[in-house]
């Protein structure tokens, strides 16, 4: 009998071109789902061994804002396969400042590709779950989602938004047998953690945000992956409505510094 726990799942995966998208694809492939990558950057090379490992799986070049592009890359998936498994919702944007420093159109655009562009993708499946009675929803907000940020403002709002869209959908449809979830990431490795805190110049910055991660690092596309591999297997079936962070204890509370007098460190 096949160990993969998501054998022959058909999965829909937006921001599918890089970091935690792509990582939780590829988890996926490992797990025996076959994988349909949504991203508006091009196919990376690392599709290829999706592609093989997983025959059917396929990669779609699109913007999450628009409403028609998604509509028809879930139309293909259904005609392809009958029906549709998942959808994980990872495709993002990094930006903020204070409120009178951040111009009114940046405020928009973060909107619009973090919490529209997830509206947008569970818009488009959702008939279809429906239709089937299941699915799984995972979505990607961030602990930035769930507390505040210094300059957080228009990421923080749009993360604090795809969490309660995520509840809403748990209430709407868990009892048409869809479940949906929330993964709140504390600061993860990726080509948009690099943008925003690798930049030379800033590494006290990055060390203080380091701190709050009480395992004493920073995280992992992967670690991102298990936790979007159990939200989407039957292990998770009593799972939904859920804001789990996966944060190395980033929000579980403030560090002072207090126990590292007594030896823990
Ligand atoms: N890396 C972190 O520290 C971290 C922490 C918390 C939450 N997150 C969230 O995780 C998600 C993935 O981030 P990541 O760190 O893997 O970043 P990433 O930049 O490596 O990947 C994001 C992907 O989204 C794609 N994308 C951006 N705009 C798009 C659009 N309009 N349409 C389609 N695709 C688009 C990008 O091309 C990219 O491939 C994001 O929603 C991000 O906010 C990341």
């Amino acid at each position: 009998m096949s160990d993969q726990r998501l054998q022959g799942q058909v999965m829909m995966v937006t921001g599918a071109s890089s970091g935690i998208g792509l990582a939780c694809a590829e988890r996926f492939v490992r797990e025996g789902a076959i994988v349909h990558g949504f991203d508006i950057a091009e196919k990376p090379a690392a599709w290829a061994a999706i592609e093989k490992d997983a025959p059917g799986s396929s990669f779609t070049v699109g913007d999450v804002r628009d409403e028609a592009a998604q509509t028809a890359w879930a139309a293909d998936v259904k005609a392809a396969h009958g029906r549709i498994d998942s959808m994980l919702t990872a495709a993002g944007v990094a930006s903020g400042g204070p409120v009178h420093l951040l111009p009114t159109e940046e405020w928009q655009r973060v909107q619009d590709i973090n919490l529209t562009g997830t509206f947008l993708s569970v818009k488009a499946v959702i008939d279809t779950m429906l239709e089937q009675r299941s699915g799984t929803i995972i979505t990607v907000a961030s602990v930035e989602g769930l507390e505040g940020a210094e300059g957080g403002s228009t990421y923080n709002a749009s993360k604090g938004g795809v969490i309660l869209l995520t509840k809403n959908l748990a209430m709407d449809y868990s009892r048409m047998g869809i479940r949906s979830n929330c993964i709140c990431p504390g600061f993860i490795d990726t080509p948009l953690f690099q943008s925003v805190i690798g930049q030379p110049g800033l590494e006290t910055f990055r060390d203080s945000i380091m701190e709050q991660h009480k395992v004493g690092r920073f995280g992992r596309p992967d670690e991102i992956a298990g936790a979007a591999f159990f939200l989407a297997s039957d292990d998770s079936s009593f799972v939904s409505g859920h804001a789990l962070p996966v944060d190395g204890g980033y929000v579980a509370g403030h560090r002072h510094g207090h126990t590292k007098l007594m030896g823990l460190d």
